[in-house]
């Protein structure tokens, strides 16, 4: 028997592609591991109704964490158009699997570390090292979602916040509601992994970002409990940041910056932003991380056009790689295969066609399998 079970999910689209590169360099590292195929993503969808069959479900809680490659995800309308004839009309709705995944096995940590390689022409500037803490099980992606609003929540809401009357006159077709809910537990929770994680790596600050001087419920509690949590840490400052102006700062001074903690949408946007300044989303990996489970990602989507064309940036995929050696306490063979993949950047001899080069997916990964 393996060491490890992990739950192989290479999803839609290049997310085939990059679990190849991830393969070649796991074998190189010799993780003694068993790799259990997963279904999920668009193809279930449009066949099942189903992005993620419940077999999955099952693989994923026998195993120890998941891998996962990208999948697809169309808007609802678009989504119910391409289900399979026998599936229209059932009242299916598309909602993203691994957003699902996030809440079902209650992966709060999103972990993205946003560091400038040495040598890769796609910095923005070299001395950036970032890592975002995203909140990944709540704020505005909780789900919680009406349209049209039904009339007894929109005569609650009235009833609780008189600003809701102000759209008294509105149709419920006419109206959506997305509700951004921020618990105690869950403000709690992530920010106290961002400051562990400075303490751990040495970052001299937290950034807590959020918009309380707007929204002063939900942001307004996230700052209260990150001054909460910060008591703990006596070490570190807790920087509180607004959103907007967060967003000019990381671009006009971004080494002032290390570890960046803020609810799920905010994380959402900041991480985009933070891995452009490192190379765009082929460098930009992700950890989906609970107490007990993980699932490892690049942070780009499917990329339907190059499908199978083995063309694209293999990095984020090897990053996410080594974040979940990591996790497992793989340390040396994390750091194995980082030094393998700053080797190659700064070497500068192999690279895909966003870093200026001709080689493709795998021949990006057989590079750095040779470094390790
Ligand atoms: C990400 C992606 C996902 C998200 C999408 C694909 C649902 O943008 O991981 O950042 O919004 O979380
Ligand atoms: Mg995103």
């Amino acid at each position: 028997m393996s060491k490890y079970r992990i739950a192989w999910m290479p999803g839609d689209g290049i997310g085939v592609d990059v679990m190849e590169a991830a393969r070649i360099a796991l074998d190189k590292l010799g993780l003694d591991a068993d790799y259990i195929h997963a279904d999920i993503g668009w193809e279930f969808w449009c066949s099942e109704g189903e992005p993620l069959p419940q077999r999955t479900i099952d693989i994923l809680k026998t195993c120890d964490c998941g891998l996962f490659g990208a999948i697809t995800s169309r808007p609802k309308e678009e989504a119910a158009l391409e289900l399979a004839p026998e599936l229209q009309d059932k009242g299916l709705v598309y909602s993203s699997p691994i957003v699902r995944l996030r809440q079902m096995f209650d992966l709060y940590t999103n972990l993205r570390p946003c560091k400038a390689y040495p040598g890769n022409p796609l910095n923005y500037r070299d001395d950036i090292d970032l890592v975002v803490f995203r909140e990944n099980t709540e704020g505005l992606y909780s789900g919680v979602e009406f349209h049209p609003l039904p009339e007894g929540v929109f005569a609650t809401l009235t009833q609780y916040n008189p600003k809701m009357s102000r759209f008294e006159s509105v149709p419920a077709e006419d109206i959506a509601v997305s509700l951004r809910v921020i618990t105690r537990n869950g403000a709690e929770r992530i920010i106290r992994k961002a400051f562990e994680y400075a303490q751990q790596f040495d970052y001299p600050t937290v950034t807590l970002i959020e918009k309380p001087n707007v929204l002063r419920e939900t942001s307004g509690l996230m700052m209260r409990v990150g001054r909460q949590v910060a008591k703990d840490f006596p070490d570190i400052d807790l920087w509180e940041t607004n959103i907007d102006a967060q967003m000019m700062w990381l671009l006009k001074n971004p080494d002032d910056y290390g570890v960046l903690v803020t609810s799920n949408m905010f994380g959402d946007i900041v991480s985009d932003l933070a891995a452009q300044l490192v190379g765009g989303l082929g460098f930009a990996a992700s950890g989906n991380i609970g107490d007990e489970f993980a699932v490892f990602e690049p942070t780009h989507g499917s990329a339907p056009k190059y499908e199978g064309q083995y063309k694209v940036n293999p990095h984020a995929m090897l990053l996410a790689t080594k974040l979940m050696l990591e996790w497992l306490g793989e340390t040396d063979m994390a750091e194995q295969l980082e030094n393998a993949i700053t080797a190659v950047v700064a070497e500068g001899k192999v690279r895909t066609y966003d870093m200026g080069g001709g080689n493709t997916t795998l021949e990006v990964a057989e590079a750095v399998a040779e470094k390790i």
